[in-house]
């Protein structure tokens, strides 16, 4: 793709109303997940559930994109045709994570950087012939007595600088993720304060890489306070803080920022994207990339059983329409016990 065709790309995965569905799990954050619905996690398992995903109808009115993991990239449908092409087919654009996880970063106790820049040239231009359009990085910042280090912030952003520029390179649009994570005790200002400083990092690392931001999402987290914080800021205050953070820090040149869920309940992301949006045009579009928050209703419903695929896709539409009406400022609580997401064409 032409540098036009990816800023197009990038577009379109933050259209008015729509956003991602990270379906990008691990096999072993995704044994994690089956687990909790009592199902082992085996190949064709995975492939199934994944299928109900993909193929839930109606899914592209609030969904403009899908991030694969790599096992996910190689399979099929039961109908034969591979996953990347059965989005195409309902116009859904397919994206792929390239990282290749976390592993603790050496010399610098309880810190983690991202792996995966080793080969990463060729396989990205194996997953462009795959039919991928985006890419993903995850860099992970704790919040901690003493952290994150400079050292930790600046080694995960030039990491994620060198993935861009590579994904542009093959053509592929990258979403960049700087996580901080919401583990800890800490206050929102201290969150604050950490997510300004990551992605004030981030973006100059990003221009020293050439990276065209026009072509590229943003995936940060919500400021929020510390799971363990005993206070918490309400939805407004949460949407006031993490805007202040991201209008000080991302430059306008990007199309949109697609916020993680990160562990907050499903309502809870999308009662905070609602807040976020009610707040005025902004710079950018602001969109979602959930995992969790859109899957676990749906992991739920499914429980591991064939019979339940109608009310699990059902489970998916209705969490993606929710979210849809977030990208509008227009959710409403009580909008969770009406069958939001069928009969509004
Ligand atoms: P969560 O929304 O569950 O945080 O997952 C999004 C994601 O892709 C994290 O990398």
């Amino acid at each position: 793709m032409t540098g036009e065709a990816m800023a197009q790309t990038a577009q379109s995965l933050v259209a008015p109303g729509k956003g991602i569905l990270a379906a990008d799990e691990s096999t072993p954050t995704m044994a994690k997940r089956l687990a909790t619905i009592g199902v082992e996690s085996t190949e064709p398992v995975r492939r199934a559930y994944r299928e109900i995903l993909f193929t839930t109808p109606e899914l592209s009115r609030y969904v403009s994109g899908v991030i694969l993991f790599d096992e996910t990239i190689r399979q099929r449908a039961a109908d034969g045709r591979p996953f990347a092409e059965v989005l195409h087919g309902a116009g859904i654009i397919p994206g792929i994570k390239v990282d290749a996880g976390t592993k603790p970063l050496a010399g610098f106790p309880g810190e983690l950087v991202t792996s995966g820049l080793d080969g990463l040239r060729e396989r990205l231009e194996e997953y462009a012939g795959l039919g991928a359009r985006f890419a993903k990085w995850r860099a992970v910042i704790r919040i901690g007595d003493g952290l994150p280090t400079p050292t930790c912030v600046e080694a995960n952003a030039h990491a994620l600088a060198r993935y861009a520029a590579l994904a542009q390179e093959a053509g592929l649009v990258p979403i960049v993720e700087p996580e901080v994570l919401m583990d800890g005790a800490h206050t929102v200002e201290r969150c604050a304060e950490v997510t300004a400083d990551a992605l004030r990092v981030v973006y100059d690392q990003l221009a020293r890489h050439r990276v065209d931001l026009d072509a590229t999402l943003l995936k940060p987290n919500m400021v929020v306070a510390g799971t363990d914080s005993e206070v918490q800021a309400d939805d407004d205050a949460v949407a006031r803080t993490t805007l202040e953070v991201l209008r000080r820090t991302v430059p306008a040149a990007v199309p949109g920022i697609v916020f993680l869920s990160g562990g907050m309940s499903d309502e809870q992301a999308t009662a905070r994207l609602d807040a976020l949006n009610r707040h005025g045009p902004q710079p950018w579009q602001l969109s979602f990339s959930f995992g969790r928050a859109l899957q676990g209703p749906v992991l739920r419903a499914w429980a591991g059983d064939e019979a339940n695929r109608a009310a699990a896709q059902e489970a998916l539409l209705h969490r993606a329409a929710l979210n849809s009406a977030a990208r509008f400022g227009t959710y409403l609580p009580d909008m969770e016990r009406e069958r939001v997401g069928e009969g509004r064409r």
